[in-house]
């Protein structure tokens, strides 16, 4: 679809018809699209002052939103390097950690995901599709599994034991590959946000808290997708008791405006070389603006709340809707962050299916993402400001079945196999990676 204009969870393309948006650009219209108090604040800004280098002059909106960030950050976490994307969080993130131990390795968990740039998409293992074609990336990044239930219960693990296994393998990583001395950092999301909305535990994260602590390692938490609100509380590792030495954040903090960050105790962000953090447009002046209206509008229309009570109804109706499909393996996630997993006959990943959902649903005018290591899943991640009565309800209800999931739209036969014996993905899960001048698609049926 073209999009002319959005409000809230609703976007509108040229002809006037309404798609119900559940994707916030990629969980970042964390407010809805164009809210009122978000636009007024960008509106007042550009009038005033657009861009005003924060290496070299402070601004004012810069000073609003620290302060306002300084309420919702972790304890300890009390200075902020701003950038623009996540990817660059990452390179941020990294960049400290290293210089900070004067230790050259990284440990990633698999499945993660944290950006595109090389050192980003070095670090990220949700996909191969995010590294193809301009290797080599950079060297210094060991993979260690994350305890994924999901995906280990084909060797019949339950969460409790994945996590066992995790701890194992973390240890033997330590051993084998990266020896804690050579070892700057553990970089790992609260919930794998691209790897398939599967949430981490509080075991798994104290075990990585203690090691850290152990060895002089840096823990990061990206909660880039996760933050904000997203998940029913305000940061991702609030679920898990868990405190970083690094944050990165970035998406939801702006409703759409292009910032992003990381905090660390001043302590350590002094340890960065002079001048090795920085950039051009990072902090710009409306984006500070915006994200703090947007701060603003999650504090007084109590988002993270409704974001917990809107995603357990949302949960509870599609696990409802999944008891009557076998292709349903079940539903993850946490808060408004949520997925619908999709297998084949033979329980393995089904990403064939879980696109041809996604591709049904836009064109009934429901937008949704894909997700997971195999796309196999479908996922929901709508604005926080989706209400009860006017979305949330038939759904939850069970009532109104889920369109896409009535039989004549899932394919009964199994999808075409890959050589490694795994269900071929036949459509990436970004949706737009290019554009191409092409006719216009047809329109979709009014939900
Ligand atoms: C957890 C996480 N980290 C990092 C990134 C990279 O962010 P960006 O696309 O803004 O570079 C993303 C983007 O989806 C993400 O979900």
């Amino acid at each position: 679809m073209v999009a002319t204009h959005g409000e809230g969870v609703n976007l509108y393309d040229a002809e006037g018809r309404r798609h119900l948006d559940f994707t916030a650009g990629i969980g970042v219209t964390s407010t809805g699209h164009c809210h009122p108090k978000v636009v007024e604040a960008a509106q007042a800004q550009v009038g005033k002052l657009i861009h005003g280098q924060y290496t070299t002059i402070m601004h004012e909106p810069l000073q609003r939103l620290t302060e306002r960030l300084g309420e919702v950050l972790p304890a300890g976490l009390n200075s902020l390097f701003f950038a623009n994307s996540g990817s660059e969080a990452a390179e941020a993130a990294l960049r400290l950690a290293r210089q900070a131990t004067g230790r050259p390795n990284m440990v990633v968990f698999q499945g993660g995901f944290h950006g595109r740039t090389v050192a980003a998409a070095s670090l990220t293992t949700s996909g191969t599709k995010f590294k193809a074609g301009f290797s080599p990336l950079m060297p210094g990044v060991v993979v260690s599994p994350f305890p994924n239930p999901t995906h280990y219960r084909a060797y019949g693990f339950d969460e409790e034991q994945a996590t066992d296994f995790a701890l194992r393998e973390l240890d033997l990583v330590l051993q084998t590959q990266s020896a804690p001395a050579d070892t700057a950092a553990f970089l790992v999301e609260p919930v794998l946000g691209e790897g398939g909305y599967v949430p981490g535990n509080r075991r798994f994260f104290e075990g990585l808290r203690q090691r850290a602590d152990e060895h002089g390692i840096l823990l990061i938490l990206d909660e880039v997708q996760t933050g904000f609100g997203r998940t029913g509380e305000f940061w991702g590792q609030d679920h898990f008791g868990v405190s970083p030495d690094i944050m990165m954040f970035a998406k939801g903090i702006a409703s759409g405006f292009p910032i992003s960050g990381i905090a660390a105790s001043e302590e350590l962000m002094a340890k960065a070389r002079p001048g090795s953090q920085g950039g051009t447009y990072g902090a710009n002046a409306v984006a500070c603006a915006a994200a703090a209206a947007t701060l603003e509008v999650i504090q007084k229309e109590g988002l993270v709340d409704n974001a917990a009570a809107r995603g357990a109804q949302l949960r509870a109706g599609l696990e409802r809707i999944g008891e009557q499909h076998s292709q349903v393996a079940g539903v993850t996630g946490l808060g408004l962050m949520l997925a619908v997993e999709f297998v084949d006959a033979d329980g393995e990943p089904d990403g064939a299916t879980s696109a041809a959902v996604q591709q049904e649903a836009a064109r009934r005018g429901l937008l949704l993402l894909n997700n997971g290591m195999y796309g196999q899943n479908v996922r929901l991640i709508p604005a926080l400001v989706v209400t009860e009565a006017r979305w949330t309800r038939p759904w939850a209800s069970g009532r109104r079945p889920w369109p896409p999931c009535s039989a004549e739209h899932i394919p009964p036969a199994s999808p075409p196999r890959s050589s490694c014996g795994r269900p071929r993905v036949t459509r990436p899960a970004t949706a737009v990676s290019h554009v191409t001048p092409s006719r216009r698609p047809p329109p979709p049926d009014r939900l």
